[in-house]
């Protein structure tokens, strides 16, 4: 890991892979504050669905949020459970094979709901017409941030175990404030940097776009007691 970096290059990764992650969970939950209780009535994301009920939103929404589930569990799991949490159950080995096996497996599908999706934003006409340049720019961006995914975990499939454990330790390292957590990722490879400045990209975002639906997302109507509309009886 230890290699001779120009002063430029320091700051660089100093700014990106130490500052920014940082400032951009600033930006998420400053503007998520924001959101809910000066814009609350905007946390949607508006159906498309009245202007085309056609196959490619069923197949491509429905594949695309249950893949991009798994992703994020994989993610939550895979970069950020400490060694000694797993490590007594499956080995270093293993937890690579599974990230490789299942997260490609699961961001294979997300991929092709995205796809789906992003070509009904461009192509269907009536959806064209109703997309503003936001609803545009958040279906490219996860595109891109898919398909660097994918990429890194090609990358990762042919790499050293270590190569693939830096990563968790940079991450690991940033929750725990650790200023030189950056060093780890000196030997990344250019996929897997774009993808991480692209991610949070995503999250500083996030608060100002449709993704916000997430956050409404009826998980207490699973939980609450049911509602009785007409208590009258027959
Ligand atoms: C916020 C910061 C994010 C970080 C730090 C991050 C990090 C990573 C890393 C390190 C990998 C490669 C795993 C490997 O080498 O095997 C990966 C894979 C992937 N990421 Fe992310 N990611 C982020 C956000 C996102 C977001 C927002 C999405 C989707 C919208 C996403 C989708 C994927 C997909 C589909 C893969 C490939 C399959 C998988 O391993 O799950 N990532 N991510």
């Amino acid at each position: 890991m230890e290699q001779t970096l120009s002063p430029a290059a320091v700051w660089a990764y100093t700014f990106f892979f130490a500052y920014y992650p940082y400032l951009a969970a600033g930006i998420f939950f400053s503007g998520l504050a924001w959101r809910l209780t000066h814009e609350n009535k905007t946390v949607q994301a508006l159906s498309t669905q009245f202007l085309s009920n056609d196959r490619a939103l069923r197949w491509g929404s429905s594949l695309f949020h249950f893949a991009v589930i798994g992703v994020f569990f994989g993610h939550i799991f895979g970069l950020l459970a400490p060694e000694p949490l797993y490590i007594w159950l499956i080995s270093n080995e293993t937890k690579r094979a599974l990230a490789v096996a299942m997260g490609g497996a699961a961001g294979l599908v997300a991929f092709a709901g995205i796809v789906l999706l992003f070509v009904r934003r461009f192509r269907n006409e009536r959806v064209a017409a109703f997309s503003t340049a936001a609803d545009r720019a958040v279906v490219t961006l996860i595109l891109l941030q898919i398909a660097t995914g994918l990429g890194g975990t090609m990358v990762t499939a042919v790499s050293p175990l270590e190569s693939y454990l830096a990563i968790d330790h940079w991450a690991q390292g940033l929750v725990v404030f650790q200023p030189e957590a950056w060093k780890w990722l000196l030997d990344a490879s250019a996929v897997h940097k774009v993808h991480i400045l692209l991610g949070f990209l995503i999250v500083c975002i996030f608060p100002f776009t449709k993704l916000m639906h997430m956050v409404a997302a009826p998980i207490l109507y699973f939980v609450r007691p049911n509602r009785v509309v007409n208590g009258g009886g027959m």
